[in-house]
């Protein structure tokens, strides 16, 4: 039984609904604190168990042919259309997330899920001669090919409770592992009904095992299991910078935080970039890692570009998920809110120019635009999580370059520019993962590279990324004689 009728959710272990009705978790909604569902918070004995199923099934699933694997994940990404809309209503009352995007999420996972096994269908080999190194005779080859690592533990954060999860799983699956999975408790109940549909879809008993419960009780116990082989990690850079100090040798992956710049040069087209900025800054209430937050425009541009921003936010709107799509909505609980709104305080009792919103109600804080915004203040560096666009006016390229790359953060950032030579210089500099050229900051489409440097994250994602990044090279050389 999935849940019961006090919506209790259970934990899917060795292919059943588990039940344990102590220790409960009752998650909110952050939308009005109305009870979503309940969850068990698993103790270590409990994590112990998934992990020994997940790591018994392992072996059998890595020899499944990987056309029949692929079959089983179509069969997911099929569920998961037929079940968007029901899916869907859980995301906006556990996240706040509106309908639309909530849809738009599922169905963005089936796309990625059918992609992943279409990938991992034609993931090839290789074969070395040894005689094209100096010294060697044609009497070595080296037939090179790819296994499994074993048990691959997936920690999703709350933003994209079933994109973000399915992003490790899928590939996981498909790369010949079994996966624990610990979703962010607000979000946990998305991401059963994720495990749901690989469940329904006939993957075997065992290689989906989830194990509910706070981060802050069972993380660190789980990363450091000593039969967790691999950690997929998404979510804050402080969570993570503890993942990589006590997981010592084990193979990490880890998406983290960001503080997307969006640099506009004298020579850009000021309606795209405003649009651009807009949209990347303000959707989910600011809530992405690839949200743009920071505009570090040059001076002969900034008056007319600030004006186009304000422009552009009198379109965003804001209000209950419950009664509309909007933009902008609750923050994922009060403790995000009061942080965005000391970034608030602080920029305003540092001189910054408040242009549009920087009030609350409730946990909804207004789309909020800065102008003159100094590296004396915090909303220069620290990254909100919420719908605050700070503009740092810059001299010229190279002062925006320099000021891009003075942040702890490496994820994305945007250049606007009509010049190309320009963008691949500006691009050159950046230290970031992936530059967007005269467009948002933004992941998709999913099977392109995503990744973070500094302190936005370690190793690469996006679909045969993250299938070879939770598999390893077998070399087996043939001596001929
Ligand atoms: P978070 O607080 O770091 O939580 C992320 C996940 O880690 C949750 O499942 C959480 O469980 C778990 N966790 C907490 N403490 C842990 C520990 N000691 N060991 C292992 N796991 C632990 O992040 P969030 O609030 O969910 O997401 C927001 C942050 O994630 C932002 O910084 C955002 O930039 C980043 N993010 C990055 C990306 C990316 O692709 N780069 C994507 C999305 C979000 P609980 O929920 O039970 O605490
Ligand atoms: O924060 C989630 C991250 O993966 C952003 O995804 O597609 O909204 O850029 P996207």
């Amino acid at each position: 039984m999935f849940n019961t009728e006090e919506n209790i959710y259970g934990n899917l272990l060795n292919g059943k609904w588990i039940h344990n009705k102590e220790n409960l978790i009752h998650i909110k909604s952050p939308i009005n604190g109305e009870l979503v569902g309940s969850i068990h918070a698993m103790s270590r004995e409990e994590v112990d168990e998934a992990i020994n199923i997940a790591k018994k099934a392992q072996k059998e699933w890595a020899l499944v042919p990987t056309n029949e694997k692929s079959k089983i994940l179509h069969n997911v990404a099929d569920l998961l259309e037929e079940r968007a809309e029901e899916i869907a209503k859980i995301m906006v009352l556990e996240i706040a997330k509106d309908n639309k995007s909530a849809i738009s999420e599922v169905k963005r996972t089936a796309d990625f899920i059918r992609f992943t096994a279409e990938t991992a269908e034609n993931i090839k080999g290789e074969s070395l001669p040894g005689d094209s190194f100096p010294g060697f005779k044609n009497d070595k080859i080296s037939i090179v090919t790819r296994e499994a690592l074993g048990v691959v533990l997936a920690i999703s954060p709350f933003n994209y409770p079933v994109n973000l999860a399915a992003s490790k799983i899928a590939p996981a699956l498909m790369a010949g592992n079994s996966v624990v999975f610990k979703p962010a408790t607000q979000g946990a109940i998305s991401g059963l009904y994720l495990a749901k549909a690989f469940k329904d879809a006939g993957l075997p008993d065992g290689l989906i095992n989830t194990i509910t419960g706070r981060g802050s009780e069972i993380g660190d116990y789980v990363v450091t299991h000593k039969d967790t082989d691999f950690v997929n990690f998404t979510g804050s850079s402080e969570i993570g910078k503890r993942i990589s100090r006590i997981t010592e040798m084990k193979p990490i992956l880890m998406e983290l935080g960001g503080k997307d710049a969006a640099i506009v040069l004298d020579d850009a087209d000021l309606d795209l970039a405003a649009k651009n900025i807009v949209a990347g800054a303000f959707s989910y209430s600011g809530q992405r890692c690839t949200a743009v937050k920071r505009v570090l425009v040059t001076d002969y541009v900034s008056d007319t570009l600030v004006e186009k921003i304000v422009e552009e936010m009198k379109k965003v709107t804001y209000g209950s998920p419950l009664e509309g799509n909007f933009t902008v909505g609750p923050l994922i609980d009060t403790k995000s809110a009061d942080f965005v709104e000391g970034l608030i305080k602080d920029a305003v009792d540092k001189g910054a120019t408040l242009l549009a919103g920087g009030t609350r109600e409730g946990n909804i804080i207004a789309p909020t635009l800065f102008d003159n915004v100094t590296v004396d203040m915090r909303i220069a560096w620290e990254e909100p999580f919420g719908p605050v666009l700070p503009i740092i006016r810059v001299r010229n390229m190279e002062e925006a370059i320099k000021i891009a790359n003075e942040s702890e953060y490496g994820l994305q950032s945007s250049i606007f520019t009509k010049d190309i030579n320009k963008a691949f210089y500006v691009a050159s500099k950046l230290e970031v993962g992936t530059v967007q050229v005269n467009n948002k900051t933004e992941r998709g489409p999913d099977h392109f590279p995503f990744l973070g440097v500094k302190s936005s994250g370690m190793g690469v994602q996006g679909i045969r990324y993250s299938i070879e990044a939770m598999s390893r090279v077998k070399a087996t050389v043939i001596n001929l004689k």
